[in-house]
């Protein structure tokens, strides 16, 4: 096999090591065996195509790795596959001034591509905490979040052409930029959020957006979480919004320790929204703030006077994820419809408190998308495994109220390993079928991401 591999690689370019292959084999999520057989990083589309025909001849499993951030398990190779780094091709191809697309490689990480559309008075606004290391590729194959979604979508609205290679070795140029283009499948579509498992993107013709207005950000203490939901809407009334986060007190007690950040409020309140919007509108939002205290909604709020300001307010939400990190959270990333959600949550909060009465229950998330982040986090003295075998176990109870109200078991961290056998709570037979014929089409050998998204 490897040699093989060193046919198609230049030597260096093939790695058996053992640091390598926990390094490579996995992504953040810590609960799955890792034991891939080498980490292969092409540097051009020909050596990926060479790689997957090479795959298909030998029945090896090939797994994609971009910037390994992934919280399901996606990128977790733990049967003796070969993991694809993309990490070499890392390269802006090309900028098209006119039609304001960047053609990149799928290793081009999401921060340069913000910086690069930055330095083009452009923006790029697909946004999260870990854009400093998670890559395009990976952004596309799982159609990645974050934080300005409620303003300007997914990754997939970002996505002007994607070249990918599919699990029989073509080559696929999908859509090649264009906005208009009726002639049927939009196979482009079909590869955005398949987390590898028809074929991998080699490269992705990014739209970006003109620069928005500068914003400004307001932290508000809400003392029951419904209220949450009314202090959205009244935004949503007055002005256009950019973002619409909420975290509970044990997230601000969590964050503010880990990044020894100062309290944003004097007093505590239970849970905390967070609002970004343009500054031209911040007059309006100081009156609806009032307006929201008579109503009783909100106790107290902060309004940035800055950029500074605004982006260390931003820190209170964005640093959550990774000061829970230590407690090797069992994560669940749940949506249901806007209007569903403040049932929703009174619903999963009560079978959470019953199940989990001896652990902390962390929430926080992109509550103006339906997006909610419910995490458990580990006691230190528990076993990992033994925790995460209870959480585990204990899911479909949660699943049962997201399915009931018509929502998603995986809103925008991918279902990958950790939520595949949990996949019918969001999708029906008929539509798991129409998604394996597919696999069968694209990846006829089942190379391409084995094991993933589909239960075993
Ligand atoms: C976030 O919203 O912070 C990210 O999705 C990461 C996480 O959920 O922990
Ligand atoms: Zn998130």
């Amino acid at each position: 096999m490897i040699e093989a591999l060193n046919e198609i690689f230049s030597s260096n370019r093939v790695k058996t090591d053992a640091d390598s292959l926990a390094h490579w084999g996995r992504d953040w999520t810590r609960n799955f065996k890792v034991a891939p057989r080498a980490v292969v990083f092409p540097d051009t589309v020909e050596e990926v195509t060479a790689l997957v025909r090479w795959a298909g001849r030998t029945q090896i499993g090939l797994v994609p790795s971009g910037g390994r951030t992934g919280l399901s398990g996606g990128a977790v190779a733990g049967n003796g596959e070969v993991v694809v780094s993309f990490d070499r091709m890392n390269r802006i191809l090309a900028f098209d001034p006119v039609d304001h697309i960047a053609r990149c490689q799928a290793g081009v990480v999401t921060q340069q591509l913000q910086e690069y559309a930055k330095a083009r008075d452009l923006f790029y606004p697909v946004d999260f905490a870990s854009a400093g290391s998670s890559q395009i590729g990976g952004n596309v194959s799982t159609n990645a979040g974050g934080i300005k979604v409620i303003r300007y979508g997914m990754t997939r609205n970002w996505v002007a052409g994607l070249k990918v290679v599919t699990g029989t070795g073509e080559v696929l140029d999908l859509n090649r930029g264009l906005v208009k283009n009726a002639t049927g499948y939009d196979l482009r579509h079909l590869f955005v959020g398949a987390e590898g498992t028809l074929g991998f993107v080699v490269e992705a013709e990014m739209q970006l957006a003109p620069l928005p207005d500068p914003q400004s950000v307001m932290v508000l203490g809400v003392p029951r979480l419904p209220d949450v939901l009314a202090v959205l809407g009244r935004f949503r009334e007055i002005m256009p919004i950019s973002a619409f986060e909420f975290f509970s007190e044990l997230a601000l007690q969590k964050v503010t320790a880990h990044r020894k950040l100062k309290r944003p409020l004097a007093e505590a309140a239970a849970f905390y929204a967070l609002v970004e919007f343009d500054r031209a509108n911040a007059e309006a939002a100081l009156t609806l703030f009032e307006d929201c205290v008579e109503k009783g909604w909100v106790t107290d709020a902060v309004l940035s006077q800055s950029d500074a300001q605004a982006k260390d307010l931003w820190q209170l939400r964005e640093g959550i994820s990774e000061s829970i990190a230590p407690y090797t959270p069992y994560k669940n990333d749940v949506s249901v419809r806007i209007a569903a959600v403040p049932r929703f949550l009174e619903e999963v909060d009560a079978v959470v408190r019953a199940a989990y009465p001896d652990f902390e229950v962390c929430w926080y998330g992109h509550i103006g998308d339906g997006n909610l982040h419910l995490n458990i986090l580990k006691p230190a003295a528990l076993d990992g495994t033994v925790f995460y075998e209870r959480c585990h176990h204990i899911s479909p109870r949660i699943f049962e109220i997201v399915e009931r109200h018509g929502g998603s078991i995986s809103a925008e961290h991918g279902v990958g390993l950790l939520k595949r056998d949990f996949l019918a709570y969001t999708r029906s037979p008929a539509e798991i079928a129409a998604m394996r014929a597919l696999k069968q089409v694209f990846d006829p050998h089942g190379i391409m991401n084995p094991g993933k998204l589909f239960p075993s």
